[in-house]
């Protein structure tokens, strides 16, 4: 916990524009507050509703963050009264099934992207998580099936080889890096994140990955220059206040999925500034019109597609598309694009 408490004090002494927008100030403490209490062993049971805002959400059955325990109670009992009886999903579908489908539409999506297969890679247990199923013998939740799908769509249009530098704003739980890292292992990884999050993230890919694999927090929190903490291969973890420091670093590719429609434009806009220049390609996914919006709650001002392609003025567009996920459409906040941007040279 003292490693949490000090990326929380540097992070409270970062510059107003590396402080979350409002639609992440209404968790961060939540966060952190549930994290020193919280049995990290347990982090992906869905004992912990609140850490499935970053990504650690892999129940079966979603109750909804906050929602209240009557009415968690009564889905429950719904639940247990008539889906249990499995044949009143449509075309007398089981949970198997839908697992089985998702499992199919990865084997093919690996295949037109040309990368590792996802027969080939499983899911790390670590956090007891409540999805977890096997197929040929190895171990998929459907968030680890979703986060491959990202990179099959990505890979299309990014050609890694595997000996590329990535930069993840946003890593939320990890999971998009342990795909990312289980498919091209030479990979050189950073992630930079609010506080409580990064300290979450690092924990679990210090064990889906191997503690070897990692250069953490409390090894970066105090550099001021890259090439003094950087290891080719590894994964590195920083407090979001520290993306400055990659001003002049070479990136190849820059990666935020669903992060940036949480803040608000003049953040993305900021921390836009420190790659645009240095940067290869863009991959993003977002809410396509912007995430929820009212007088009190959500952002203050949703950001569209339109707003991120005009921001990337640099970029050309090489392919968009809607999102999906192993098993659907991503249609939360009105649906969400993929898209992958490369650099105009000059
Ligand atoms: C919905 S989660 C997405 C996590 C992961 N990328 C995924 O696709 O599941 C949003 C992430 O954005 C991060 N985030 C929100 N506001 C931020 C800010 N102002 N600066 C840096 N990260 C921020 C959160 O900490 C969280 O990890």
């Amino acid at each position: 916990m003292q490693n949490l408490d000090r990326l929380l004090d540097e992070y409270s002494k970062a510059p107003e524009i590396f402080q979350a927008g409002r639609y992440w100030k209404a968790y961060e403490d939540k966060i952190a507050n549930e994290i020193k209490s919280a049995d990290i062993d347990q982090l992906r049971s869905g004992k912990y509703p609140i850490f499935g805002t970053f990504g650690f959400c892999e129940s079966v059955y979603n109750y909804g963050v906050g929602m209240p325990f009557h009415v968690k109670l009564l889905k429950k009992v719904i639940r247990k009264l008539f889906v249990t009886n499995k044949a009143t999903l449509p075309y007398s579908l089981r949970l198997s099934d839908i697992r089985e489908m998702a499992y199919n539409y990865c084997l093919l999506q690996g295949q037109l992207a040309g990368t590792k297969s996802i027969a080939e890679i499983e899911t790390s247990t670590f956090g007891n998580p409540s999805d977890l199923f096997e197929i040929n013998g190895k171990k998929y939740t459907m968030q680890f099936l979703n986060f491959y799908i990202r990179v099959c769509f990505a890979q299309q249009y990014l050609n890694l080889k595997g000996d590329e530098t990535i930069v993840e704003l946003g890593s939320g739980s990890g999971f998009q890096v342990e795909i990312l890292k289980k498919i091209y292992p030479g990979l050189t990884i950073l992630c930079f994140d609010l506080p409580a999050p990064l300290f979450l993230c690092e924990q679990y890919l210090s064990k889906a990955l191997g503690e070897n694999m990692m250069v953490k927090s409390d090894r970066t929190i105090h550099t001021t220059d890259l090439d003094n903490v950087i290891e080719k291969g590894k994964v590195h973890m920083f407090g979001n206040w520290m993306f400055p420091l990659l001003k002049t670093f070479k990136i190849d590719v820059f990666w935020n999925g669903a992060s940036f429609g949480e803040m608000e434009p003049e953040i993305v806009k900021n921390y836009l500034s420190y790659i645009k220049e240095n940067c290869q390609s863009v991959f993003l996914l977002q809410a396509r019109h912007g995430k929820e919006s009212s007088k009190n709650s959500g952002v203050v001002k949703p950001i569209t597609f339109s707003d991120y392609n005009a921001m990337l003025d640099r970029f050309k567009l090489i392919k968009e598309s809607d999102a999906f996920e192993a098993n659907r459409r991503m249609s939360q906040s009105g649906g969400y694009f993929q898209a992958v941007w490369h650099k105009i040279q000059s």
